[in-house]
C-alpha cells in the first residue's frame, strides 16, 4: 500500500477560504476581527510560527497585534499584558506563544487570558468545555485541526482504536478528548514517556496521532498494513546535504507510507491546520463580541 497523502495546506486553503464572507460579514457590522500574539524571548521556532500566524493574519483581512518581549521580562510584565488585551474591546483573540521562558508559569498566565478571547483553546474554562463534551467553547487549534483534516479526508473513526504518542497540554490530551468524544467516537489509548509497549499499541491501532518531537521515531514496523498516521511532529534535524545544514523531520519516518493508508506530511500537514484553526477561532471571537 502507498500511503494517499493527508494534505493540511490543500485543507487549510479550503478552511480560510469559507473564513473570507465571515470576516466580511463581520467588517458589515463595524467589526474587524483582531488577534493579538505575544512572544516572550528568542526561540527561533517560536519565531516563525508567530510570523506565519501573522501572515495568516495578513492574508485574510484579519487585523494582528505581535508583542514581543525580551527573555528577560517577567511573569508579572506578561500579567500587565494580557490584563490590557483582555480590556480592549475591539481586540478579540489573544495567544501566548509556548513555550515561555522557564521562570514564567504557562498555565497561571493562561488562566489571566478571557475566556471569550482564549483562541489557543488552553482556558480551563475552555478546555473544561471538552471534557465536557461540549464543543461550544474554543478548542485547541492542532487537535480542532487534526479532526478537521480527517474529516475532511473522509476518514472513518467510529469503533477505530486510535493511539496517541504525548500527553502534551496543546497536542496529546486535548486530541484523547476529540477523537474519544460523542460523534468521533474512536477508542484512545494516550501513550508517553514512561509507556511499555509502545511500538506494540501503535501496530494495533487504526489511528496513530504522533505528537512527541522525536524525530521519524515512528518507523514503519510500528504500523498496521491500512492505518491512518497523523504527524504532528517537526523538528529541525542536521543535514550537511543541505546548504543551511538542516531539514524538517516529522516524528513519522517517511517509510510509514509503504503501509500506511493516509498520511500528513511535514511540513504541510498539521502545521497550516494549526494555524487554519486559529484564524477559525479569531473570526468566531469576532462573531460573538457582535452577537453579545
Ligand atoms: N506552541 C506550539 N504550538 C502552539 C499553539 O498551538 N499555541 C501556542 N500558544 N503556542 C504553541
Amino acid at each position: 500500500m502507498v500511503a494517499q497523502r493527508l494534505d493540511g495546506k490543500v485543507c487549510a486553503a479550503e478552511v480560510e477560504k469559507d473564513l473570507l464572507s465571515r470576516i466580511s460579514a463581520c467588517v458589515e457590522n463595524g467589526v474587524q476581527p483582531h488577534l493579538a500574539v505575544v512572544i516572550v524571548g528568542d526561540d527561533p521556532a517560536s519565531h516563525v510560527y508567530v510570523k506565519s500566524k501573522v501572515k495568516a493574519c495578513e492574508r485574510l483581512g484579519i487585523r494582528s497585534t505581535h508583542v514581543g518581549l525580551p527573555a528577560a521580562s517577567t511573569e508579572d510584565d506578561v500579567r500587565k499584558i494580557i490584563g490590557s488585551l483582555n480590556e480592549q474591546d475591539d481586540l478579540h483573540g489573544i495567544l501566548v506563544q509556548s513555550p515561555l521562558p522557564s521562570h514564567m508559569d504557562e498555565e497561571s498566565l493562561t488562566d489571566l487570558i478571557d475566556p471569550m478571547k482564549d483562541v489557543d483553546g488552553f482556558h480551563p474554562q475552555n478546555l473544561g468545555r471538552l471534557v465536557q463534551g461540549r464543543m461550544d467553547g474554543m478548542l485547541p487549534c492542532t487537535p480542532s485541526g487534526v479532526m478537521r483534516m480527517l474529516s475532511w479526508a473522509g476518514i472513518e473513526t467510529e469503533g477505530k482504536t486510535a493511539v496517541i504518542l504525548g500527553r502534551s497540554r496543546i497536542v496529546g490530551m486535548p486530541q484523547s478528548l476529540l477523537l474519544g468524544s460523542k460523534g468521533v467516537d474512536s477508542t484512545v489509548t494516550v501513550a508517553h514517556s514512561r509507556t511499555k509497549d509502545t511500538a506494540e499499541l501503535c501496530a494495533n491501532a487504526d489511528i496513530i496521532i504522533a505528537a512527541v518531537g522525536r524525530p521519524e521515531m515512528v518507523t514503519e514496523e510500528w504500523v498496521k498494513e491500512g492505518a491512518v498516521v497523523v504527524d504532528v511532529g517537526i523538528n529541525r534535524v542536521d543535514d550537511s546535504s543541505r546548504e543551511r545544514g538542516w531539514r524538517l523531520a516529522g516524528d513519522v519516518h517517511p517509510d510509514v507510507a509503504k503501509k500506511a493508508s493516509w498520511l500528513s506530511p511535514v511540513p504541510g500537514g498539521v502545521g497550516p491546520m494549526t494555524i487554519a484553526m486559529l484564524m477559525e477561532n479569531t473570526v468566531r471571537a469576532a462573531e460573538q463580541s457582535i452577537e453579545s
